[in-house]
């Protein structure tokens, strides 16, 4: 009997790896992903040979992660409840699916995550594993165990002589937080009270906008079939975009956000989120949808956004309405190409300019205040309002005779 682990090395799934190993003497396979969390990961490494385990998998998943995964995710401007921008939703999918990949490798029957039993994270990991391989066994040891106080997490763990950082020692535990390239986010702690403001000690990407420099910056994106291949100029792959992003908007103070949201499981949860990157990627990727869209096609993939982001956020990325949903987002994209000039200010990504050689249906000929020579006949604009106004006018006249 094989359990593949999803392993991070800290305090928590070390105690489930050995939690594991005691509690249904299995071997235990670990996996550790490097999505950009910004980790040393060798150390996981080391754990896991500590505890005898034999099969360690560490893989490099960053450039999968925004190219397949978060890049997706930005052609349909997705925000969930207006505001979140799904940085750790997304990334268990691509999770879920290395992890079942390992799995027929090695040939484990089971899996097993450290999402509580009360967050959206058991949900979408779980989601993913069935969704990929229908009969796998789940182990969620924190639906399980009777570990569900600090203290007896913490006595477990020195009793299996699980090493422990000197921040979980000095009292309390430290924030749930969750990184990769996309953001970093944080949970528990003070932030339970959702009246009591996060310190500012907390944030770990991003300066305050007060603290953000007096200068702005200017900065070129250029898009391709809706994903970023360029900054300034400058051809990148996507998970260096993604990180230049992120080091230029936490200089500047974006993407900053504080928000109560609604769990899939039912709950109210408060947390803070940094999303430097994301934050400049979503405001740039409407700029020059904004000249190479058709006006219904804009529309209604705003329409369909919240139900997208519902998909992702509740962890039906594997989902067949997730898939259909995306094929028709790219298929919108094949014309999203050009370029954006942002400004970066304290806290604001400001577009300044956008333009298309090949895709732009702006038509300044059109459109000018001054005289067009004819390409626009306003006579038109007459019968176009008269007609719209028709039905308004016979109930307005029934109205008016009552
Ligand atoms: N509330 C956010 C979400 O559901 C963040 C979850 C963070 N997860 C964690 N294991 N700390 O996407
Ligand atoms: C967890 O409960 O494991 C983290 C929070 C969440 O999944 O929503």
């Amino acid at each position: 009997k094989k359990v593949v682990l999803a392993y991070s090395g800290g305090l928590d799934t070390s105690v489930i790896l050995k939690w594991l190993q005691d509690t249904y003497q299995c071997e235990v396979v670990t996996f550790t992903a490097d999505i950009g969390q910004g980790e040393e990961l060798e150390p996981a490494r080391k754990k896991a040979e500590m505890f005898g385990v034999k099969q360690i998998f560490i893989d490099d998943l960053r450039e999968e992660f925004v190219r397949d995964f978060v890049f997706p995710m930005f052609r349909a401007n997705t925000i969930y409840e207006g505001e979140y921008l799904l940085g750790t939703s997304i990334a268990r999918p691509l999770i879920a699916k290395r992890q079942i990949e390992i799995a027929n490798q090695v040939g484990a029957d089971a899996v097993s995550h450290g999402a509580t039993g009360k967050g959206n994270d058991q949900v979408r990991f779980e989601l993913g594993y069935y969704a990929l391989k229908p009969d796998v066994k789940v182990v969620a040891p924190w639906r399980e165990w009777d570990l569900l106080s600090r203290e007896k997490l913490l006595t477990y763990a020195e009793k299996a002589g699980i090493p422990i950082d000197m921040k979980h020692k000095q009292g309390g535990a430290p924030y749930s937080m969750d990184a990769n390239l996309l953001h970093i986010s944080f949970e528990g702690r003070h932030l339970e009270n959702p009246s009591a403001e996060a310190e500012e000690a907390m944030w770990r990407w991003t300066v305050s906008p007060e603290a953000a420099p007096d200068e702005a910056e200017y900065l070129d994106v250029e898009f391709e079939r809706g994903d970023i291949v360029a900054l300034n100029g400058q051809r990148m792959s996507p998970a260096q975009v993604l990180t230049e992003l992120n080091r230029l908007g936490g200089k500047h103070g974006i993407g900053r956000l504080d928000l109560v949201e609604n769990r899939y499981v039912g709950m109210k949860s408060r947390g803070c989120y940094e999303t430097p990157g994301g934050t400049i990627m979503l405001r740039a990727h409407r700029a020059i949808e904004s000249i190479t869209l058709d006006r219904e096609v804009a529309h209604l993939k705003d329409d369909l956004m919240p139900r997208y982001a519902s998909l992702i956020y509740n962890g039906y990325w594997w989902a067949p309405e997730r898939k259909a949903l995306q094929v028709l987002i790219d298929h919108t994209q094949q014309t999203v190409n050009g370029w954006v000039r942002l400004k970066l200010y304290k806290g604001n990504v400001i577009v300044v300019s956008r333009d298309s050689k090949s895709n732009s249906l702006f038509d300044m000929n059109i459109a000018t205040f001054d005289d067009d020579g004819g390409a626009y006949n306003q006579a038109d604009a007459g019968g176009f309002i008269k007609l719209n106004a028709l039905r308004m006018r016979i109930a307005s006249r029934l109205n008016s005779k009552r």
